[in-house]
């Protein structure tokens, strides 16, 4: 699936929140026509100015003039309501159109999505992303895609513009799954990086010393180097992780752990350690600077 479906196709893009502005300034910087619905109209009228493309007055007036839709709105009551209410995505749009949901849904929520819609003979995907809105538009997200199989061409020729596309599986449940061990995963490397950080810097070394030998040392990791200027100088970069933010995320995983039956026992220590940062008041700090918390918690202890 190549450049000619992506510049003979026009692409649905429902909700124009960050996410969805950052789909469509890819898609409109690749040649790609869009057709865009937002609750709030003038958010659409202000995109297809910036970006071209055309604005529909309803999701189900954009399901009928799109073969693929790409949904990116937040919150479950929000997303399920644009599929199934009157003048919803799946009022009277016909079959065989490809629903693909970027927005973020536990497993149990993709799969309910992935019911409605292939009740009504559609074939759907779920695909979440990682990364932040501006990576995703330079290209540098993390699009994690399940669902029928059939679709994952199509998903992964638009998707791919996003950042690095990876097809997890048939269960729409199984993308959502990996989102929450994506997001485990870069937490976790954060805030050891942070507590390593903090572990050498108290015993007397250098910070810009201490984290050059943990970038060259075997745990190195993407996420280390980008957020190196965060870890030299902690508090003095844009907060792109506050740890009230990483305590919802681990509030999440743990929950979906219990119901697995798998017992994630850091995420676990991590949400009590994340409760006591917020309740100190360190809720809006980024996670790269954990150790101001920790800090502060030692001279607690100490006085
Ligand atoms: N931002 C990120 O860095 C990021 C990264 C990865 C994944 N995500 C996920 O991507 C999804 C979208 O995030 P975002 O940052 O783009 O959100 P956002 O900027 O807050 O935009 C939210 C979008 O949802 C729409 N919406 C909210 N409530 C609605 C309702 N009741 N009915 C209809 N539309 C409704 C908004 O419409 P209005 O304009 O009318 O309010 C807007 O289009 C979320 O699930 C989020 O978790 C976000």
């Amino acid at each position: 699936m190549g450049g000619r479906f992506m510049t003979e196709t026009t692409i649905g893009v429902v909700g124009l929140g960050r996410v969805g502005r950052g789909l469509v300034t890819m898609l409109s910087r690749r040649g790609t026509k869009t057709h865009m619905y937002n609750r709030t109209a003038a958010r659409a009228l202000e995109m297809s100015e910036i970006a071209g493309g055309s604005v529909a007055m309803s999701p189900a007036e954009l399901a009928r003039e799109c073969d693929v839709v790409c949904v990116c709105l937040a919150g479950w009551e929000a997303t399920r309501t644009t599929y199934l209410e009157t003048g919803g995505l799946l009022d009277d749009t016909g079959s065989g159109r490809l629903f693909i949901d970027l927005g973020t849904l536990e497993p149990a929520q993709a799969r309910e999505l992935n019911d409605h819609v292939t009740a009504k003979g559609h074939r759907f995907l779920y695909a979440p992303v990682a990364g932040r809105p501006v990576e995703l538009e330079e290209g540098r997200g993390f699009v994690m895609a399940a669902g029928d199989p059939t679709g994952i061409p199509t998903a992964g020729a638009i998707l791919s513009g996003l950042g690095t596309f990876r097809h997890v599986g048939d269960d729409p449940g199984h993308a959502a799954v990996m989102k929450l061990a994506t997001n485990l995963l870069a937490f976790a490397t954060l805030l050891a990086t942070s507590e390593a950080l903090e572990l050498a810097t108290t015993a007397g070394i250098d910070r810009r010393r201490a984290l050059e030998v943990l970038e060259q040392g075997p745990a190195t990791s993407a996420l280390l180097t980008e957020r190196r200027e965060a870890f030299l100088d902690p508090g003095s970069c844009a907060v792109q992780g506050p740890i009230d933010g990483g305590l919802k995320i681990y509030e999440m995983i743990t929950a979906f752990a219990d119901q697995v039956g798998s017992q994630a026992p850091q995420a676990k220590a991590t949400v009590e350690l994340f409760a006591e940062a917020v309740a100190a008041g360190f809720g809006s700090r980024d996670v790269t600077d954990f150790g101001a918390f920790l800090r502060a918690r030692q001279t607690v202890q100490e006085g």
